[in-house]
């Protein structure tokens, strides 16, 4: 999906257009560029990202009050580099250049551009302020930033000033004040980089002054009278609900637009959790009051995917099913023009391919996304600028319980991705038994704040053991314990030992079907965080 694909959702998620005192964020093909959009956000700054070919367009749509042009993996002097319109330099407006970008700005302001050699820089370095004024202002004289450039400015171009260098490279920092440019050799976004966040604030609010109105309270309330304007006096929005926090967030931002005009569908695919089903009910129906109708599917998901074990194959086979169980559903509603969906904002960044490619399917996650485009309906988006983080705090504004704001996500594919092999009732059955309990345990002691995800696995390998006097041949119950940012890395967790002692105990007693308890040690990468 592109930026400018779903037609319908523009208007929704594109509720900053106009002079919005954001930031464009020109993405190079960096690996951080999330990271900067995030960095901007959590100052109170509307950020969008946008890749080099449309930055243009989309800043006279926008009207940033400052431009971010990314790193990346290229060299500017390529032929074929990511490159983009100078004319965005005529435009006003400070910009600040990372890494690639620094080198872009160099090469396109009278400056030169070559291969580093001996001063290539990778990891940490040190660099030295030598104008601690405005930019660098409240930065350590001395302090450690993150370098990745193979690549290095040779020369400036006139109107640039050094502001900071390191070792092997004189320009680590480098500005022309009177027309607001600025560059950085290293990434101020990531962590290792220690004032990196205090020299993004700077550039921000100090040099850009962007306005600080990007705040929950704001967010729904623009978002609430973006999608009221989208679908009118008497459009009727129709929309999967699933439980999770995207969907659900979303779900209650539409409700609250146009009230009983929005018509929610629960697809029980026989993949859930225990308890889903009766959750979703009791919150969204009898609380929320929400139109919501559920449909048990899960005879025709678990035939179809009767003797499937390839990990690709049942998510390919549970997408075409969802779609075709909402499709069907959704022609009840025959005044529903519009669909709603909860895409975020990593959805659709990254499958812009900024790089010359995109960036390989690991897992072809499922989503609504893959809906039809016969489908003929319009999108509803209010997530589509979000991320995670900041859909969880619009949830909380919207009065949304922690324990479905904070919940842990759930693959879309839900247990077949847990139950390794064929999926069926006799495998679904006590992994969900397990499930239900690592959750239980995990929680009564509130150890989830500390963890991205806590969940069984049903591993059908088989193990002798010995219950009541009898020798069992069953199989394995994995746990996968996990901390993460945002699931593109991740770290395997211990809990307390009583906490392992009792989940493992509850499990081997409670529920038929496994012999043993074994605990996933492994970090993603290189392992993923689901086991299919
Ligand atoms: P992996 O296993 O790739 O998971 O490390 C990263 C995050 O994505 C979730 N996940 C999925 N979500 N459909 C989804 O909607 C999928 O097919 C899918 N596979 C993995 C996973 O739970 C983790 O949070």
């Amino acid at each position: 999906m592109s930026e400018s694909k779903s037609p319908g959702s523009e208007s929704a998620a594109h509720a900053n257009d106009g002079p919005s005192g954001g930031v464009l964020i020109v993405d190079f093909g960096a690996q951080y560029c999330q990271l900067i959009a995030r960095r901007v956000r959590e100052l109170g700054v509307y950020s969008r990202i946008t890749v080099p070919e449309r930055a243009l367009f989309t800043f006279e749509h926008m009207r940033p009050a400052a431009v971010i042009l990314s790193g990346g993996p290229r060299s500017v002097y390529e032929h074929d580099a990511p490159n983009l319109d100078p004319a965005i330099l005529q435009k006003g407006v400070p910009v600040l250049g990372i890494c690639y970008g620094l080198q872009w700005l160099a090469q396109n302001t009278g400056g030169q551009v070559e291969p580093a050699q001996a001063g290539a820089e990778y990891g940490r370095t040190e660099m030295q302020v030598v104008d601690a004024e405005g930019f660098l202002a409240g930065c350590k004289p001395n302090g450690t930033v993150w370098m990745s450039h193979g690549d290095k400015v040779a020369k400036l171009g006139a109107g640039f000033t050094v502001l900071a260098k390191s070792a092997p490279c004189p320009f680590a920092v480098v500005a022309d004040r009177s027309r607001g440019f600025y560059g950085l050799q290293f990434h101020p976004e990531v962590a290792h980089t220690e004032d990196g966040a205090r020299m993004i604030q700077n550039f921000v609010l100090g040099v850009a002054k962007c306005r600080t109105d990007w705040n929950p309270g704001n967010i729904v309330d623009t978002k609430i009278a973006a999608v009221a304007a989208l679908v009118g006096e008497d459009g009727e929005v129709v929309m999967g609900l699933s439980g999770g926090v995207d969907s659900s967030v979303a779900a209650v931002l539409i409700h609250r637009a146009i009230g009983t005009r929005l018509h929610c569908v629960f697809v029980d695919n026989g993949l859930l959790r225990a308890g889903e089903r009766e959750g979703v009910e009791a919150l969204f129906r009898d609380d929320y009051h929400m139109d919501l109708k559920v449909v048990d599917a899960s005879d025709r998901f678990l035939s179809e995917l009767h003797g499937v074990t390839d990990p690709e194959q049942k998510r390919k086979i549970i997408g075409r099913l969802f779609v075709e169980v909402f499709r069907h559903e959704a022609k009840g509603y025959r005044n529903a023009r519009f669909l709603g969906q909860g895409t975020l904002y990593p959805d659709v960044i990254e499958s812009v391919a900024a790089h010359g490619g995109a960036t390989s399917t690991i897992k072809s996650h499922h989503n609504v996304g893959g809906l039809p485009k016969d489908l003929d309906m319009t999108l509803v988006e209010p997530l589509r600028d979000l991320f995670k983080d900041e859909a969880r705090a619009i949830g909380r504004q919207l009065g949304l319980p922690s324990s479905l704001v904070d919940r842990q996500p759930f693959p879309g594919p839900g247990l077949a991705v847990r139950c390794l092999g064929e999926v069926n009732r006799d495998k679904l059955e006590p992994l969900r038994k397990a499930d239900k309990i690592v959750r239980e345990e995990v929680e009564a002691k509130g150890l989830q704040k500390g963890l991205w995800q806590y969940f069984a696995v049903y591993v059908p390998q088989k193990s002798v053991g010995v219950k009541g006097d009898a020798r069992v041949y069953e199989d394995v119950c994995m746990l996968r314990l996990v901390s993460s940012q945002d699931a593109m890395t991740a770290d395997w967790e211990l809990l307390p030992a009583e906490v392992l002692k009792r989940i493992s105990s509850r499990i081997l007693n409670e529920v038929k079907g496994f012999s043993r308890v074994c605990l996933d040690i492994s970090s993603k990468p290189p392992a993923t965080i689901e086991w299919e």
